[in-house]
């Protein structure tokens, strides 16, 4: 739809998260006319949701180099080393100022030193974290605060559309849906030299995750829709330990933190027996692909559809106090884990690919950045070492920031939309997808394309989505059904359906198991022919 009002800015960022909102900041203090824009509120996103925390080598004897190791094993392979590097060596300073910007975290009983926990596949206590097990409440309130101190330009319930370029196929701002009440209500546009993605994730492309309904991988198909390249998006993370809800459970699930394995939590089965040890010399931190692996196998070696998580021996005194959160919502789901183990399972959680960006979170597209889990920097490989992305968000949004700021500020923007040279649409667009095709799409992806694939699942889900994508196109050319009517749930419906084939695709094309990509029909890593990466675009990909 053509935008009915437009505003200028020097900086778009699209999302709230610790990522965007740390680049709409940092471009702010420099002077840069910063608009922020996001799909609900400004706390809606995932960085709420994280419990365990932030990983950063601050501790006594820890170092870069060790946290760069960890992180190298995690990512079985794929990580780009550069990238890791600038993670590793450039996180404990980005938390420091985190915490100068107002982030309160939790320090060691009697001192002000930082308290450290442990989470799969570090060797090391390095996770820092708040409130016990709401590190990203406290980083979201820290950092929305600081948004509204700065009084930067926020808009709020605003889903964007596509993203515009100029004739040389610069960047040259947003369209966006804004919903509801309000002085831009309707489709609108943002010009400005520069966008920066920080959309979060897709979690909702499967039936189960852990993620908030809105991570719909909104930014990834933006991103495909306007020629950026997209890898790794056959890594999806699935998080060992989700409360198990029942086979029928839909939509975000309660994490249980891995800071409860890490704080001493034992895996049991449906015989109470702890089945991690020998596994792994890490037994239940083990990273955790590893750690999902071995709850499947144990599952089905059982006849059953969940594991337990037995931390009766914390007490209650400890729950309270240090898992607080996850103690509330087992409770809430009629679970005390006082005196009873943890009903677990594996469910979505992050997408360790995203749009790819050099280490100054430029992506394929002038002008355009990503930062934080729609990104794919090259941290995380075949498998995200956990709380990682937290700092990754932190990192690489303030890189984004200093190469936007870095020289003379740009000249103002013509303040008509008439004096612009005029912008064009996006290179590909996709047929609109009805609202309820939602749920038909995360079913697919979750029978055919979740922790277990083969060629034959993964050629079904390919399939039915192909179906779906067809009949949405017919519909579109009205030769079939009725096209459904533009809204938001029907573009989220369009992301979910365009990242979950080219998801597909790449699963299908990694005919090995590596990181939390696990093939049953290839059990293997086999690095002689897949240590490498598949960049895809929408219209041609290419390895
Ligand atoms: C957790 O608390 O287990 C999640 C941490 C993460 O995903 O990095």
């Amino acid at each position: 739809p053509a935008p009915g009002w437009s505003i200028e800015a020097d900086v778009v960022v699209v999302g709230s998260g610790v990522a965007g909102l740390t680049a709409a900041l940092r471009c702010a203090a420099a002077g840069r006319r910063t608009v922020v824009v996001t799909k609900a509120r400004l706390d809606d996103g995932s960085t709420r949701w994280a419990q365990g925390g932030i990983a950063a080598a601050l501790g006594d004897g820890d170092t870069p180099e060790q946290h760069l190791a960890d992180t190298l094993v995690a990512g079985a392979g794929l990580c780009d080393e550069a990238a890791v590097r600038t993670l590793v060596t450039e996180g404990p300073d980005a938390v420091h100022r985190l915490i100068r910007s107002g982030a309160r975290f939790d320090t060691a009983p009697g001192g002000d030193e930082i308290a450290l926990t442990r989470e799969g596949g570090h060797h090391r206590r390095r996770i820092a974290h708040a409130g016990g097990d709401a590190t990203g409440a406290e980083i979201s309130r820290a950092l929305v605060e600081a948004v509204r101190a700065a009084g930067l330009r926020t808009i709020e319930n605003a889903l964007v559309l596509d993203l515009l370029t100029d004739a040389d196929g610069r960047t040259s701002g947003v369209t966006l849906h804004v919903m509801g009440e309000g002085q831009h209500d309707g489709v609108g546009a943002v010009h400005a030299p520069a966008v920066v993605l920080a959309t979060g994730g897709m979690g909702q492309v499967f039936s189960a995750t852990t993620n908030p309904a809105v991570s719909t991988g909104d930014g990834v198909a933006l991103a495909l829709r306007a020629g950026a390249e997209v890898s790794d998006l056959e890594f999806v993370q699935f998080h060992p330990t989700v409360l198990y809800l029942g086979p029928e459970a839909e939509g975000q699930q309660p994490l249980i933190s891995e800071a409860v394995r890490g704080e001493g939590a034992h895996l049991v089965d449906a015989d109470g027996t702890r089945f991690m040890a020998g596994q792994h010399e890490l037994a239940e931190l083990a990273p955790r692909d590893i750690v999902a692996k071995a709850i499947m196998r144990r599952a089905h070696e059982q006849g059953v559809e969940h594991m337990y998580l037995d931390g009766r021996h914390f007490g209650a005194q400890m729950w309270e106090t240090r898992f607080p959160t996850i103690l509330a919502a087992c409770r809430g789901h009629g679970i005390d884990p006082v005196t009873e183990p943890i009903p677990v399972a594996p469910a979505a959680h992050y997408a360790s690919g995203g749009v790819r960006t050099d280490l100054r979170g430029r992506t394929t597209v002038p002008g355009l950045y990503a930062c934080g889990e729609v990104a794919c920097t090259g941290v995380h490989g075949a498998n995200r070492l956990a709380s990682n992305s937290l700092l990754e968000g932190l990192v690489f949004a303030e890189r984004i920031a200093a190469d936007l700021t870095e020289g003379p500020a740009p000249d103002p923007a013509p303040d008509s939309a008439g004096d612009r040279a005029p912008a064009s649409a996006p290179r590909t667009t996709l047929p609109l997808l009805a609202p309820e095709s939602r749920t038909a799409v995360q079913r697919i992806m979750s029978a055919g394309a979740g922790v277990l694939r083969s060629a034959e699942s993964l050629a079904r889900a390919a399939a039915e989505l192909d179906r779906i994508h067809r009949e949405a196109t017919r519909a579109s050319a009205g030769t079939a059904h009725k096209s459904p009517e533009p809204g938001v749930e029907a573009w989220e419906a369009t992301n979910l359906l365009c990242v979950a084939r080219v998801l597909v695709a790449a699963a299908q094309r990694r005919a090995e198991t590596r990181g939390c990509h696990w093939r049953e029909d290839h059990p293997d890593r086999d690095d002689a022919s897949w240590r490498r990466h598949f960049r895809i675009t929408l219209d041609a990909d290419r390895a």
